[in-house]
């Protein structure tokens, strides 16, 4: 099987090997698979892929992590988008493997993989570039102790009268996104007012918790998905913050809740995977969401008004509402019957 992505492409051409190597936060691609490497990640989409492989995981976000994820050969870090989340691999790496591992970052040149070079050097460590073709840049360097921590990139910030946490590579990474601000506005009486008896709320996407924490705090009973372990940790503390309950779970769209249903799904639905344009999640979200609602159960979302979500509500639930429009997003209701 050959390399797909242009990064797995520039690796298989090195001489290294990669045996028994740690591949970090990479892109799916079935090439790196079939080695005898263990995935580190904290995607759960990618996570599952693997686990359903049979093969090696391990997510940052768990607490236990045995001798093969700490010491393993050598390390690659796949570069992301996020630059501060890239950081933030970079320290986790250096607090938790052993000094002197080798260490390969890889990534798009497009995507700012230059800038690792100034990161190395100021977290002390050397680097050199080991390699450059399909638009992608690879370097090399060795884990060293540093002195900073990687907890200390948690931060919190307040919005809507609640406190959030924030963490690098979660949506909005510390400010409230403005399509989230409208949805909130928008949404209908029976979840904004504070009632004793309360819905089933389902938060699709949740990322910092912005919507399971204000509805929480208006009675609900919140459960909020994301597909990002930092994001599901996110929403955890956030609700924790603000002194609230609620159920937080990793999951690629509905896949951790079974059979569940809900009065209530709330999104703001994603339509990017790192760099590109992805429909799949949110078609998924959508299709799927008659499945997890009870009867008479609405989905609402925002979105921004050029994506295609009016027709694949059509499809899946016959009516859709539009309860608001400023031209640049729409907030949509459609009921299940
Ligand atoms: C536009 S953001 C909205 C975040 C938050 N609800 C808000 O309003 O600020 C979309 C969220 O969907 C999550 N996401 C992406 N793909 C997903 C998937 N397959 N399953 C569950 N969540 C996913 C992203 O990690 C991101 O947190």
């Amino acid at each position: 099987m050959s390399a797909e992505t242009p990064v797995c492409q520039l690796l298989e051409r090195q001489p290294a090997g990669y045996h028994g190597w740690l591949w970090v936060a990479p892109p799916q691609d079935a090439w790196l698979e079939q080695g005898q490497n263990i995935l580190l990640s904290a995607d759960e989409a990618i996570l599952n892929a693997w686990r359903e492989r049979g093969r090696k995981t391990a997510s940052p976000l768990n607490k236990t992590l045995g001798e093969s994820v700490l010491a393993p050969p050598g390390v690659v870090v796949f570069w992301p988008k996020a630059h501060a989340l890239g950081e933030w691999w970079l320290l986790w790496l250096c607090a938790h493997l052993k000094p002197g591992t080798p260490l390969q970052v890889v990534g798009e040149n497009q995507g700012g993989i230059k800038r690792v070079l100034k990161v190395l050097a100021a977290l002390g460590l050397g680097c050199q570039r080991l390699d450059n073709a399909r638009r992608c840049s690879l370097f090399g360097s060795a884990l060293e102790r540093v002195a900073l921590e990687p907890d200390a990139v948690w931060k919190h910030f307040d919005a809507e009268g609640l406190t959030l946490a924030s963490h690098p590579g979660v949506f909005g990474h510390g400010k409230l996104d403005d399509g989230t601000r409208m949805l909130l506005a928008h949404l209908p009486n029976e979840l904004v007012e504070v009632t004793s008896k309360g819905c089933d709320v389902l938060d699709m996407g949740c990322g910092d918790g912005i919507i399971a924490t204000w509805l929480a705090k208006r009675g609900h009973r919140v459960c909020a998905v994301d597909v990002n372990g930092f994001a599901v940790e996110a929403t955890r503390r956030s609700l924790a913050a603000n002194g609230l309950d609620g159920e937080v779970l990793a999951g690629d769209v509905y896949s951790s809740l079974g059979e569940r249903r809900f009065d209530v799904i709330v999104s703001n639905p994603p339509f990017h995977q790192e760099r590109s344009i992805d429909h799949g999640p949110a078609s998924r979200l959508i299709r799927d969401a008659p499945m997890h609602l009870r009867s008479g159960g609405s989905l609402i979302l925002v979105a921004n008004a050029f994506l295609p979500w009016p027709r694949l509500l059509s499809e899946a639930f016959g009516d859709v509402e539009i309860l608001a429009d400023d031209r640049r997003y729409r907030v949509y209701r459609a009921i299940r019957r």
